[in-house]
């Protein structure tokens, strides 16, 4: 097959941007540049195909879990910030991959990052009741058993300014005076901070621990990201029905 075809093929781009991509000298062959759109390339080539050094993937999906650091814009690309869109490969940045949900500036943990729209959508949608399970440091007193309970039966955020917004039911265990583990099924804006300013005790570190079936590696630190075995992805989609 032509490079360019199976370049284009592979979702790195338009035949036009991988032009650009080839002749900008970012794809080898082992050690060799290859630059010529109409390079012939067998299969077994294309196994030891880079671009940027890394190799080259024909799978049209894929799915990386980032350990997100604190201070990094759930975003592909900002003016101003750090995003997390800038801890992907380059290489990969034509791949149409982005966040699935968004976790503040300042929340650290577990961001699945895939070009897999249908995945995403399950993962997020309250239909499909995805766990998101939260490491929650909080200021004030303890969380009293009647506190919790209100986390259980589902709470009506009465806001100032907002028509009062019914939750669905979260789980709540208390960790120590200043921790708690926090289970969403749904993901509205700022929910966790939004929930515990609720009842009195403003958050002030917040760390996803799951979505789903998916955890962080052992060892894995803020801002390393791997990308995900089959068995992984066949649990996330088997858990959303897919
Ligand atoms: N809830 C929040 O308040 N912030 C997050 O980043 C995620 C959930």
């Amino acid at each position: 097959m032509r490079l360019d075809k199976l370049l284009a093929n592979s979702g790195y781009g338009t035949r036009s941007e991988i032009k650009d991509i080839l002749r900008a000298g970012r794809v080898r062959l082992h050690e060799d540049v290859l630059s010529d759109p109409a390079f012939h390339i067998t299969d077994e080539q294309a196994r030891f195909l880079t671009l940027d050094g890394i190799p080259v993937t024909s799978s049209r999906y894929l799915y990386f879990c980032l350990n997100k650091p604190d201070n990094y814009l759930t975003a592909m690309s900002d003016d101003r910030l750090p995003c997390v869109g800038d801890l992907l490969p380059r290489a990969l940045q034509s791949k149409k991959i982005s966040p699935v949900g968004r976790l503040d500036y300042h929340t650290t943990g577990v961001l699945l990052l895939t070009n897999d729209g249908e995945l995403s959508h399950r993962l997020t949608s309250p239909k499909w009741h995805q766990k998101k399970v939260y490491l929650v440091t909080y200021t004030g007193e303890s969380l009293t058993d009647k506190e919790v309970a209100l986390f259980a039966k589902g709470m009506t955020l009465m806001e100032a300014g907002h028509a009062p917004e019914k939750l669905k039911p979260a789980e709540l265990t208390l960790l120590s005076d200043q921790q708690c583990r926090l289970t969403l099924t749904e993901g509205k804006t700022h929910q966790v901070k939004r929930m515990m300013a609720f009842v009195g005790r403003p958050v002030i570190a917040l760390h996803r621990e799951s979505i789903g079936t998916l955890t962080l590696r052992d060892g894995q630190k803020p801002g390393e990201m791997y990308p995900l075995t089959p068995d992984e992805i066949a649990s996330l989609k088997e858990n959303t029905d897919m």
